[in-house]
C-alpha cells in the first residue's frame, strides 16, 4: 500500500513560514543572490472627512504652541496606491506612528511598516525607520528590514509631496523605495 504523507508548509507572504522554514532560509543565505527591487505608489494620508486613515493619539501640553506641534504623535493605516487619486488601486499600506520631533522646522520622526497586500510580495513588509522634514522636496527614509520576501532587507525611501492640503493637512506622498535584499 502507498502512503503518501502530504506536509503542507504554511507559505504566504511568499516565502515558507515557521522556525523551520526560517532556520532553513538562513542555511541557504550564504549562497544566495542579492538582488535590487524597487517600487512606486502613492501614500494617501488623511485625517479629516469620514473615514481618517491617520489619527493623532498623543501630544504634550506644549504642542498647541508649538510652531512645529513638537510632540504631537499619530497613528496611521494609510493606503498605498499605483497612482494619485483616491480611488486608484491598492497595493499595500503603510501602518505605524509619526510624531513631531523637530522644535525648529516642520519634521516627523516615521517609524512604519510598508505591508504590501498583492501579487508575491502580499503579507511581505518593509521597516521604515526615518527623519521626514515634511516641506522639503525630497525626504530620504531608511528601510532597515523586512520580512517575508524582504527578510533582511536594506533601502532606501524616497519621498515627495505630490498633493497637500494646508486647511485639514490630508496628503497624497509620492514613494519611490529601492530595496536590496536575497534572493532565495
Ligand atoms: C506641562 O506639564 C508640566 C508637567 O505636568 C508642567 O510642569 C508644565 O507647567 C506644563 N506646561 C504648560 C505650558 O502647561
Ligand atoms: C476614479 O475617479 C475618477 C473621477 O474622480 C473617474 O474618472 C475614474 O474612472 C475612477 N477610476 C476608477 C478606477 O474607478
Ligand atoms: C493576500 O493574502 C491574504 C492572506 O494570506 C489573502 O487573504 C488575500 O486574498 C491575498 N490577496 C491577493 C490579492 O493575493
Ligand atoms: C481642504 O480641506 C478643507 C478642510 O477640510 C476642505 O474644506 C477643502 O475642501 C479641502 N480642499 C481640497 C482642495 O480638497
Amino acid at each position: 500500500m502507498l502512503c503518501f504523507i502530504v506536509i503542507v508548509m504554511p507559505k504566504t507572504q511568499g516565502v515558507e513560514l515557521g522556525p523551520k522554514a526560517v532556520e532553513k532560509w538562513f542555511k541557504k543565505l550564504p549562497y544566495a543572490k542579492q538582488k535590487v527591487t524597487k517600487f512606486h505608489f502613492y501614500f494617501h494620508d488623511t485625517l479629516t472627512g469620514k473615514n481618517p486613515t491617520a489619527v493623532t493619539i498623543a501630544q504634550s501640553n506644549m504642542t498647541a504652541k508649538s510652531p512645529t506641534f513638537f510632540g504631537s504623535v499619530s497613528m496611521m493605516d494609510d493606503p498605498l496606491t499605483v497612482g494619485p487619486e483616491p480611488n486608484s488601486t491598492i497595493i499595500g499600506r503603510a501602518q505605524g506612528i509619526y510624531g513631531s520631533a523637530d522644535q525648529n522646522e516642520a519634521s516627523l520622526l516615521m517609524n512604519l511598516n510598508f505591508v504590501f497586500t498583492t501579487g508575491k510580495y502580499n503579507g511581505s513588509t518593509l521597516s521604515v525607520l526615518g527623519r521626514n522634514p515634511v516641506f522639503h522636496q525630497y525626504r530620504e527614509m531608511p528601510i532597515t528590514g523586512g520580512s517575508g520576501v524582504f527578510r533582511l532587507a536594506r533601502g532606501i525611501a524616497t519621498a515627495k509631496t505630490y498633493w497637500f492640503n494646508t486647511t485639514s493637512g490630508d496628503a497624497v506622498v509620492e514613494y519611490n523605495v529601492v530595496v536590496l535584499h536575497y534572493d532565495i
